[in-house]
């Protein structure tokens, strides 16, 4: 089965063609980050004047890198929530459209299970991923444990309760002085940075619990920070400090999930698994446990951060559980949680 898949969530205008929920034909993604660059952040209104001018040109390239054209697709799949509700309309509109016109199949798709598939997506081989699955997903807007008994069937065990992760790296980041998107920045920076500097506090939401807290981190990184002289190795110092506590926060919760859930497999997704430090902590971590379950992160660093590839994968398994669902065509309303 073949998807075409489109993406624009936030503020990656995306669109890819996947084979079977893993094979990856194509992935376009243009990113408008040098435009939100300039304002430190995504503001919703250019965001999503940005999807209409590159929709329809990202979806060409994707069919043409694919070597396809849309005869030779079977659904069109698109995230539908959640996400800033100004650019999912461009994407909602345009895949529902689409669909109508060509007759195709039209699947909605939640964005954070978009990237939990991720971990199902590759160029060359199927990944084969065994069930249960204990999945840390992390990125700008959300930050999650989930337990996965079988193809979408989710269970959230633990949760942010303020901050995400990301959006954690993208303000101190800020504070900081340093460019946008956060996570990349501050990732360089520690490298030339001492880790043990300063220790900034993890919060402790007791052994029960798999939820997580960054707003306290953010808070003593700003009091930290405020009317010192930063030079150079000073912020170098700062990142590597505070890339450390939120990876030692992320890794020590999903550890200890893990030493409840026995699980074949644990996953990590979402635009934060792109971080080194992450990924290294946690294999460690693992094993430390001595644990028998195999550990896995996006295959590429494109299916990472936003992207269409693992919205077509999720879309799959997805339409596999329950075809009838899809039968006729309706139109996909887009919601921002
Ligand atoms: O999944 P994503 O593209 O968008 C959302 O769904 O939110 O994640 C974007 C987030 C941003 O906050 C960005 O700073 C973070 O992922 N990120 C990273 C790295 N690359 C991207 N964070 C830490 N280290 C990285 N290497
Ligand atoms: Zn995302």
């Amino acid at each position: 089965m073949l998807i075409l898949a489109i993406e624009t969530s936030c503020d990656e205008t995306s669109a890819a063609v996947v084979e079977n929920g893993w094979k990856v034909h194509s992935n376009i993604i243009a990113s408008q980050v040098e435009i939100h660059a300039k304002t430190g952040g995504v503001i919703p209104e250019v965001a999503a004047r940005e999807h209409v001018l590159k929709i329809i040109p990202v979806i060409d390239q994707a069919l043409k890198e694919a070597n396809k054209t849309l005869n030779d697709i079977d659904a069109i799949a698109v995230t539908s929530h959640p996400g800033l509700i100004s650019s999912l309309l461009i994407g909602t509109n345009t895949a529902s459209t689409l669909a109508l016109l060509n007759n195709k199949i039209l699947i909605p798709v939640n964005h954070i299970h978009g990237h939990i598939y991720s971990n199902w997506l590759s160029v060359e081989n199927p990944r084969k991923i065994k069930f249960p699955i204990l999945i840390l997903t992390v990125s700008g807007g959300h930050n999650e444990i989930i337990y996965m008994k079988d193809h979408h069937e989710f269970e959230i065990i633990g949760e942010t309760r303020d901050d995400a992760a990301g959006e954690a790296f993208d303000k101190v980041a800020r504070m900081l002085g340093l460019g946008y998107p956060g996570g990349p920045e501050i990732a360089k920076a520690a490298k030339s940075g001492n880790p043990k500097k300063i220790k900034f506090p993890i919060a402790n939401l007791g052994k029960n619990s798999f939820d997580f807290s960054f707003s306290g981190l953010k808070t003593a990184v700003l009091y930290e920070i405020k009317q010192k002289d930063k030079t150079q190795q000073y912020i170098c110092d700062i990142a590597s400090c505070f890339q450390e506590a939120v990876t030692e926060a992320l890794s020590q919760k999903l550890i200890l999930a893990a030493q409840k859930y026995k699980v074949e497999e644990i996953h990590l997704a979402g635009g934060v698994s792109a971080n080194i430090e992450l990924r290294e902590k946690i294999i460690r971590k693992i094993q430390e446990l001595d644990s028998k379950s195999t550990f896995r992160h996006p295959e590429h660093i494109s299916y990472c951060t936003d992207n269409a590839a693992m919205i077509a994968s999720a879309a799959y398994f997805q339409y596999k559980k329950n075809p009838e669902k899809y039968k006729e065509w309706r139109n996909i309303i887009a919601k921002p949680n």
